[in-house]
């Protein structure tokens, strides 16, 4: 007879001994997990220095790393680096140190270098090109203006960079802006590589604005049209060779001459002359040296959309008389309230003469043909110095070269673009009756976000504005975005 082995079927009792052994070891693993880190923290209270892991690298210092490992191999073959021997004479190379990278938005970096004796920032303005190339970017500009002779920065442009597109018109401050503004304020023309924006002053200098035919200089002087047009005591007088320019100004404008024939342009410009030289008189008779721009003394705005058109027509060497009235204006008209802007698609020596081109003090280079005709207008050695609007795509419509006066290098900038209709709107707001009314109106506040705060008069006074570099201010008592 087979013995059958009789297994006691697990019990209820069995399953509690069980799962009271998993619940307590559970118990004892956290137990002694919150008593090892109790530990560690009153050891880490006695021992405060103890070495802690480090932080994980964020993009942007892996960016910068990357950029700096580059920067070593490509410094020697751009020859941005030295060949030095030391005391023992080993030789050794001197590479110019990248002390730091500045993330100025989605495509831009700024690079600043220190400079060791022997390296200038020629020699890096000359390399621009290259630079970009070694970086893998689509454009360097060197800058000079950094505050200390030993640093130089160089701004790294990406492909498809937000200057290579069209400005949204929401970043144009003419658009917002209010009828009868001081025409002292700086206007706003576009954007710069950093994505600051470009404001240049009406008054400070005469414009020179060169570059191959569609390559956006109409554009760029319908901008500063635009913003003289509602400014008050600013009288604008228009020379359009072409004829079709300026028709949106004919009832803003004191003079415009919309003719072929150069006599009538002549005479304008005699015209103007002769007020010019009254105003001197008047200068002279109240013992003054500059025109104080008022109600009086209106701020003149003369433009002339092409240059060649009157200073080289029908003669090789250009049109004598025409060339002296302007070169006489743009000479001496500055101190008596009177600035020339002149644009010209022939960017060559006898429609600007270097004599003439020297005068200007804004001088702004659309895409060129080749980088000779950029010298012609930025100035001779701008080239290579790393401003040559002849590197300008020809895709890229409105991006230009910018040099201001006493600058010793050019930048690249986005000019804005308004439309017809928002020229004619703009038109249609720049009446004398808005302009004078201006004078009586309580100044607008800043924004309604800001509202509480008094009227700021200069981005300088407005928090938002100094402390936001994207933040726009057009001019005096313009309502921010
Ligand atoms: N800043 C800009 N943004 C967008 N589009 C632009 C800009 N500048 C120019 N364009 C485009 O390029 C076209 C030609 O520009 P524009 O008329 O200013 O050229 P131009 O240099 O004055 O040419 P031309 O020498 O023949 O008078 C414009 O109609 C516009 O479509
Ligand atoms: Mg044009």
């Amino acid at each position: 007879m087979a013995l059958a082995r009789v297994v006691p079927a697990p019990g209820r009792s069995t399953e509690l001994i069980v799962m009271t052994q998993q619940l307590l070891s559970i118990l004892i693993g956290v137990v002694s997990i919150g008593g090892y880190l109790l530990v560690c923290g009153f050891a880490a209270s006695f021992f405060p220095d103890a070495p802690k892991p480090p932080p994980a690298p964020s993009d942007r210092d892996v960016e910068a790393e990357n950029l700096g490992r580059r920067w070593q191999y490509a410094a020697p073959d751009l020859g941005l680096a030295l060949k030095r021997t030391d005391a023992l004479g080993n030789p050794w190379t001197e590479v110019p140190a990248l002390e730091r990278v500045e993330f100025i938005n989605a495509d831009c970096r700024r690079l600043i270098f220190r400079l060791p004796p022997g390296i200038t920032r020629d020699d890096f303005g000359k390399k621009a090109e290259a630079l970009a190339g070694a970086f893998g970017m689509s454009d360097a500009e060197v800058e000079r203006d950094t505050g200390r002779a030993d640093l130089v920065a160089v701004l790294l442009i990406r492909p498809n960079s937000a200057l290579t597109r069209d400005l949204p018109s929401e970043l144009n401050p003419v658009l917002r802006m209010v009828p009868g503004a001081s025409p002292l304020a700086p206007v706003s023309l576009g954007l710069l590589s950093s994505g600051d924006p470009l404001k240049l002053s009406l008054f400070e200098a005469s414009w020179l604005v060169g570059g191959s035919p569609g390559s956006g200089k109409s554009v760029f002087v319908q901008q500063l049209l635009a913003t003289a047009a509602l400014t008050s005591n600013c009288e604008l007088w228009l020379l359009d060779p072409k004829e079709v320019e300026f028709a949106f100004w004919e009832a803003r404008a004191t003079r415009l001459v919309r003719s072929p024939e150069l006599a009538d342009h002549i005479a304008c410009l005699e015209e103007l002359v002769a007020v010019m030289d009254a105003r001197y008189a008047e200068l002279r008779a109240a013992g003054k040296r500059k025109a104080s721009i008022g109600p009086e003394m209106p701020l003149i705005l003369l433009v002339i959309d092409e240059l060649a058109e009157l200073t080289a027509s029908g003669d090789k060497k250009g049109n004598p008389v025409a060339g002296e009235l302007i070169r006489r204006l743009v000479a001496k008209g500055r101190a008596a309230g009177i600035c020339v802007v002149c644009a010209t698609q022939k960017p060559s020596a006898d429609v600007v003469p270097t004599s003439l081109r020297d005068l200007f003090g804004y001088r702004i280079a659309f895409r060129c043909g080749t980088n000779a005709q950029s010298d012609t207008i930025l100035g001779n050695g701008q080239a290579q110095l790393g401003g040559d609007a002849s590197r300008i795509s020809t895709s890229t419509r409105g991006l230009g070269m910018v040099l201001g006066d006493g600058e010793r290098m050019a930048r690249r900038f986005k000019s804005f673009y308004l439309s017809d209709a928002e020229l004619v709107a703009i038109a249609e707001r720049a009446t004398p009756d808005n302009l004078d009314a201006r004078r009586a109106v309580v100044p607008i506040p800043c924004t309604a976000a800001h509202a509480v705060l008094p009227l700021f008069k200069t981005p300088a006074d407005c928090p938002e504005c100094a402390a936001n570099r994207r933040h726009f201010f057009a001019g005096e008592g313009v309502a921010c975005p």
